[in-house]
């Protein structure tokens, strides 16, 4: 049987018009035993449409490390590093994440209560709540009515010392069957958007640029975004955007002399835009809660001065001022038509474009409510790739 594709499901509030290209439902070829010539249209098919979603998988953990590693053959250690967490126990990242013992670079997540599973008798999990982390929270009383938030926008990422993997893969193996909840963005502009419990929103970073104005255009391609070292503990004390787009500017990072030891030479600084390895497309990928400055190319010479903002270039340390920059940047992404809420079935097999797409944890499970996936990424073997000078003449 040939490899099949077909367009994933859109809910109603998505825009037709702008999922064209993104993601596909992938029939006619088993995930877990791929043979190179599979393999490789599988891997143009993701970079191409940045989502792929496989139903009725059946994949154990090595399977599951064989297939992210394939898309980067000489990457090994999970994204955010292995063992490592030790030393940074105060990441916002730590509670999240259990590791299966037998292959170490897939984790275990989920919520509830977890027995005798690949090896680990016993694990507590918790599906990441906005209580937690936003400055402000969904009522108790409307929580009960089923409102909830955006978790967290992100790539998959440590932004320090390793790069950002290429691909992320998320099995789910127990998926609670709950109602429909609304996630509220409680940002004055009265977006909200009906989700299945349990979701996980998607966006294209290739919409986030192309709907951009001119001057936001040519303000990205000229940008680079340069990351706080340890970011997940450097913004532990912070509290996020109602969004989960991005932190609230209240002083309350960690000051440098209490992040753990860094070295200047681990600090990423990446691109705004990143340019596809297929198709040469840009996506606008920024992590934005772990940024902490911006810096800002000239203009290009013959580039039209009209309306051009920092046409002279410019270093920006005001955290305020970066954040802001950033979400009037990527906040009309997140709008509502332009958001894919994954419906998770039991097998379930999700690949993502990590350097093509944004996604959110979202909802909030009760603790009796057992959920188990299984995701594995990998520190990537190189950095990201930034526009070409061509792409900087085209939109600065
Ligand atoms: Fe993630």
């Amino acid at each position: 049987m040939a490899i099949e594709t077909v367009p994933l499901p859109l809910p109603p509030s998505a825009d037709p018009s702008k999922f064209k290209d993104f993601g596909r439902e992938v029939k006619g070829v088993n995930p877990a035993t791929l043979t190179p010539e599979q393999f490789e249209e599988i891997k143009k098919l993701l970079y191409n449409h940045d989502a792929l979603l496989f139903r009725n998988t059946d994949l154990i953990p090595e399977q599951q490390y064989a297939l992210t590693k394939a898309f980067d053959p000489t990457s090994e250690s999970y994204g955010h590093g292995n063992n490592k967490t030790g030393e940074t126990k105060k990441s916002i990242l730590h509670p999240d994440l259990k590791t299966i013992p037998r292959v170490p670079q897939v984790q275990l997540i989920g919520n509830g209560i977890v027995y005798n599973h690949e090896g680990l008798a016993e694990a507590k999990l918790k599906h990441p709540s906005h209580t937690t982390f936003h400055k402000t929270c969904v009522s108790e009383e409307d929580e009960a009515k089923g409102v909830t938030r955006f978790y967290r926008w992100h790539i998959d990422a440590a932004l320090y010392d390793l790069s950002p993997p290429k691909v992320t893969t998320l099995y789910g193996i127990n998926v609670p069957k709950g109602g429909r909840q609304t996630c509220r963005y409680d940002d004055g502009t009265g977006d909200e958007l009906d989700v299945p419990l349990g979701t996980t929103a998607f966006v294209s970073g290739r919409t986030m640029f192309d709907i951009l104005p001119k001057e936001l255009k040519s303000l990205a391609v000229r940008s680079k975004v340069r990351y706080a070292p340890h970011p997940y503990v450097w913004m532990a004390p912070a509290r996020a955007k109602s969004t989960g787009l991005g932190i609230e500017t209240e002083g309350l990072e960690m000051s440098k002399d209490e992040l753990p030891a860094w070295e200047e030479s681990k600090v990423k600084v990446f691109p705004i835009l990143w340019k596809n390895p297929v198709n040469g497309q840009l996506s606008f990928q920024v992590h934005p809660c772990g940024v902490s400055e911006l810096l800002i190319e000239p203009l290009p010479a013959g580039a039209s001065r009209e309306g051009a903002l920092f046409p002279d270039g410019a270093h920006l340390t005001d955290l305020g001022e970066v954040r802001d920059l950033l979400y009037k940047m990527q906040r009309p992404a997140i709008a509502p038509s332009l958001v894919y809420p994954h419906e998770w079935h039991e097998k379930d097999l999700v690949l993502f474009h990590n350097r093509g797409v944004l996604h959110s944890v979202v909802g909030a499970f009760k603790p009796d409510q057992v959920r188990a996936f299984h995701q594995c990424n990998l520190a990537a073997s190189s950095d990201p790739v930034g526009p070409s000078p061509e792409d900087v003449t085209t939109w600065a």
